[in-house]
């Protein structure tokens, strides 16, 4: 729970900030100042008489922090540049091994952490037997896949040549007391939802009964994005209890503490090598305010930058986006500046730097990318935020310690 509240404290009360100032002044709600800023700030204590029972929880809400009672351990699958990693090692488990293909992404990994064992290349070239009774927990974000149906429940032989395969093929090898599979939304619906049954039905047949699944959102883990994740559990089938996924909090975060000096950050974002627009682009966003996209513009510049989709309907409010500071960042991408999913800096005309990225994913400001700009902004834009993946680590240390007792 945080302690003082600054700017945050008109919010959790729900009043305007001259409010609070007049209050200050009258004395009703006194603040405290900062010695060297002289900025107001509050405790808990001094806010909660003027909240109500919902805000009331939002201030002093609890944390799903868990502290391991053992060395829990996991074999993480389709690693990246690490952010799943990172947040299951802050909530206390040990990675035995990564895998990945992507050389960067094995670069990334080695220079933050040397000790690692990062297992570079395809992985359908390694086997995994040797981590059996080695990993508590098996991970992995592998790439969405069909299968090919013969109209009957699916078996891990039928999924062979996807990576979901592999995957599968390393839970078997390696009989973790946990799964965990990582996905985006769109896992739901692909192949009309034929694809996600038969990773159920695949997991069911090597022995994991497979948990609900859940959409997690990442705003409600202290993410200051609006990205979304499918995660898919599996329990070892002698294990008779359930996983329980992470309580979400009702605090969200917006840019404003992505990127500046705040709960989030104890900084503001070191500066960083980041992408450019063209002067064309710039000249249009420019024109575009906070929080606003095409339909800001002048209307024959928005017929102009919109070409042909300005007569097909539809929002595409992605469209020379610019974000808000008060608002979370919409979902990053592989890539900062594509047509479709524009996400401009607030105040600047560009696109965000490679250390803004890492922020709005939450990866800790220590944490170096390495290759080229656009293949640093590929591995964060790829990644489970890393406050995300703590959470999902807490209630796996929760989940590991009822195991162990
Ligand atoms: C969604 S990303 C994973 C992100 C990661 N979990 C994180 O939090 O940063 C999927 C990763 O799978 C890797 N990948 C794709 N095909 C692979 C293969 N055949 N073997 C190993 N890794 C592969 C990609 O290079 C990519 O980094």
């Amino acid at each position: 729970m945080k302690k003082y509240y600054t700017a945050e404290a008109s919010e959790i009360i729900g009043k305007s900030q001259k409010t609070i100032i007049r209050w200050d002044d009258e004395g009703k709600l006194k603040a405290l100042r900062e010695p060297v800023t002289n900025k107001r700030y509050y405790t808990t204590d001094m806010l909660l008489p003027f909240t109500d029972d919902f805000q009331a929880e939002y201030i002093s809400e609890k944390s799903n922090k868990v502290v391991p009672q053992e060395q829990f351990t996991v074999l993480e699958l389709f690693a990246g540049a690490g952010g799943l990693a990172i947040g299951l090692e802050q909530a206390g488990i040990k990675c035995v091994a990564l895998n990945e293909i992507d050389k960067y992404a094995c670069q990334t990994l080695r220079a933050n952490r040397p000790k690692w064992n990062v297992l570079e290349g395809d992985i359908k070239q390694y086997d995994f037997s040797n981590y059996k009774g080695q990993a508590d927990i098996v991970t992995g974000g592998f790439p969405c896949q069909s299968f090919s149906y013969a109209g009957k429940r699916l078996g891990l032989e039928d999924a062979r040549g996807t990576l979901f395969y592999e995957f599968a093929r390393a839970v078997k090898e390696v009989e973790p007391l946990i799964c965990v599979g990582e996905n985006v939304r769109g896992l739901l619906n692909h192949d009309g939802g034929k694809t996600l049954q038969g990773m159920i039905s695949i997991l069911d047949e090597i022995g994991y009964r497979v948990m609900p699944v859940q959409v997690l959102k990442a705003i409600n883990y202290k993410v200051p994005q609006k990205r979304e994740r499918l995660i898919l559990v599996g329990v070892r089938k002698d294990i008779a209890f359930d996983f329980e996924y992470p309580k979400p909090y009702k605090r969200i975060y917006n840019l404003e503490d992505a990127l500046k000096q705040g709960d989030l950050f104890d900084t503001d974002v070191p500066k960083s090598i980041g992408a450019k627009y063209p002067v064309s682009k710039k000249e249009v966003l420019d024109l575009v305010p906070q929080k606003g996209y095409w339909r800001d513009l002048p209307i024959e510049l928005q017929k102009q930058f919109m070409g042909k989709s300005f007569y097909l309907g539809g929002g595409k409010t992605g469209m020379a986006r610019r974000i808000g500071w008060d608002e979370p960042c919409l979902t990053l991408t592989c890539s900062p500046a594509q047509k479709q999913t524009e996400r401009c800096h607030p105040e600047e005309t560009r696109p965000f730097t490679v250390r803004e990225y890492a922020r709005i994913q939450t990866f800790p400001d220590n944490w170096e990318f390495k290759g080229s700009a656009a293949h640093q902004y590929k591995q964060i834009g790829n990644a489970v935020p890393v406050n995300l993946g703590k959470e999902i680590g807490y209630s796996l240390v929760s989940f590991l310690n009822k195991y162990y007792s």
